[in-house]
This record gives C-alpha cells, sequence and structure tokens, in this order.
C-alpha cells in the first residue's frame, strides 16, 4: 500500500487578510475546513497512513483538528516546514516517512469531485514499475498553474505559470511519486520566486521518460485565490454534499 502526504505550508499570501492570523487549509470551504477534502481524497484511495506538512506558525492548529487520525480511520504523521520554500521542499520532509515506498501526494487546497476516477489512478500507478503520474486538467485560466505540454499520448513538458501557454491542460495538484522523487529533490536549484518548485520536480521524470498522466473528468478547483476559494465552496455546496 502507498503512502499519502497533504502538503499544507505556504504562506497564503494570495488570500490575505484571511490569512494573516490562519493557515489557508484551515479556511472554510463550504461546510467544513478546506484540508479535509484532499484528506477525504487521499482516504478514498484507501490510504492508511498520512503526513501532513505544515509551517511551523499553524502546524498546532493541524494537530488540533485532526489529532491521530482515529476520527477518520487513519494514521496521521505531522512535518514542519520551518519557512514557505516551496511544493518540493515541503515534499522533501517526507522522505523519512515514505521510508522507500510510493507516495500519493496532494496539495492542500486541491479539491477533486471524482474519487473514482483517482481511485483507479492510484491503482494504475501502484501497478506502474516506476516512475511518475500526473493527473491534468483543462481549465480556462492556463497561466495560473503549470502547464503540460502533451503531443498524442506523451507528455513533453510542464512550464510554470508561463505568459503564453502552450494548452489548457493545467497540472493539477495530485502527484504520485516513487522513491526517487527525493533524489530528484536534492538536486533542485530555487526557481526565480525563490522556490523549489514542483514542476521542475516532474520535469526531471518526464525528461527520464517515466512519467503518466491522466485527464481529470471530473470538476476539480484550487482555492488558493478568492476567485478559487469562492469556486470551491459552490462544487462543494452544489456537487459534494448533494
Ligand atoms: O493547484 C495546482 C498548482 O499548484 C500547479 O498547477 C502548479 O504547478 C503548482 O506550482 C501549484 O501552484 P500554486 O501557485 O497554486 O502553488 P501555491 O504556492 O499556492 O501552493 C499550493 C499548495 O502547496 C499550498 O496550498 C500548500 C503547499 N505548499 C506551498 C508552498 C509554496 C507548501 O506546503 N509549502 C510551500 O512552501
Amino acid at each position: 500500500m502507498i503512502k499519502g502526504v497533504i502538503l499544507a505550508g505556504g504562506n497564503g499570501t494570495r488570500l490575505r487578510p484571511l490569512t494573516l492570523v490562519t493557515n489557508k487549509h484551515l479556511l472554510p470551504v463550504y461546510n467544513k475546513p478546506m484540508i479535509y477534502y484532499p484528506l477525504e481524497t487521499l482516504i478514498g484511495m484507501g490510504l492508511k497512513d498520512i503526513l501532513i506538512v505544515s509551517g511551523r506558525e499553524h502546524a498546532g492548529h493541524f494537530l488540533h483538528l485532526l489529532g491521530s487520525g482515529k476520527d477518520f480511520g487513519v494514521r496521521l504523521s505531522y512535518e514542519v516546514q520551518e519557512e514557505a520554500g516551496g511544493i518540493a521542499e515541503a515534499l522533501g520532509l517526507a522522505e523519512d516517512f515514505a521510508d522507500g515506498g510510493k507516495l500519493a501526494v496532494i496539495l492542500g487546497d486541491n479539491i477533486f469531485e471524482d474519487h473514482q476516477q483517482i481511485i483507479k489512478a492510484a491503482k494504475d500507478f501502484i501497478a506502474q514499475e516506476r516512475g511518475s503520474k500526473i493527473m491534468l486538467k483543462e481549465v480556462r485560466d492556463p497561466e495560473r498553474f503549470g502547464v503540460a505540454e502533451v503531443v498524442g499520448q506523451k507528455i513533453i513538458g510542464i512550464e510554470e505559470k508561463p505568459k503564453h501557454p502552450k494548452s489548457n491542460l493545467i497540472v493539477t495538484g495530485l502527484y504520485f511519486y516513487d522513491r526517487h522523487v527525493f533524489d530528484i529533490i536534492k538536486t533542485l536549484r530555487p526557481s526565480g520566486r525563490g522556490e523549489l518548485e514542483i514542476t521542475d520536480v516532474n520535469n526531471a521524470y518526464i525528461a527520464a521518460g517515466t512519467m503518466t498522466f491522466e485527464i481529470v473528468a471530473g470538476e476539480w478547483t484550487d482555492a488558493g485565490t478568492f476567485e478559487s476559494l469562492l469556486k470551491a465552496g459552490n462544487l462543494v455546496a452544489h456537487k459534494l454534499s448533494a
């Protein structure tokens, strides 16, 4: 069985002043704290062992909210990311937890409607001998995301927040990795925005020819801007709580 990681660090600057005294992933999305949704996505895959990476200031709040995981029927562990050094840096903190095994990694602000497809994707990844799998989604505002270039059935590259996106297919925040992810993270250098980028990790797998992908069939959104937070609330209210 693979283990799960939820990345819930970062400063949530795009949601200020909502995030001045609390963490983005504790904000409400309709009737639950945001982090419940990625947690439920991982639990839906049948994962039992889940690590939550969060920033120093709010780590205690996550522990207070989610505890041991007993209420969810899973075992939760916690790691602290001292500063918001990027998604890949946060993932690097999961190396001991992963213990040489495969991981499903989800960003704490990502909300997926259709769990059936994701369950199948997780099974396919477990059967995949090595490498990584990512989930793509067609959106109207690709310049906000990592944008994939796909030729036929092959993904040939990802650009992080390009001014001129090569497609409408973006990389969602659900990733599957084998143990080599930690070797790749150790080779990364900070990007222009001073972060270790998950897109650089994914491009390393693409270059190695070991990246597979699927296109998300159901609705998906992130919730890191006012507009997407509202969209997430509406998605949950109209689709997930129906
Ligand atoms: O939502 C999908 C997108 O997420 C991808 O398409 C992009 O390729 C990827 O870079 C990311 O873009 P964002 O600009 O939305 O990332 P953001 O900085 O908002 O971080 C997303 C989550 O990652 C955040 O909710 C918590 C976690 N995170 C982020 C940073 C910067 C950490 O745990 N630690 C961090 O230092």
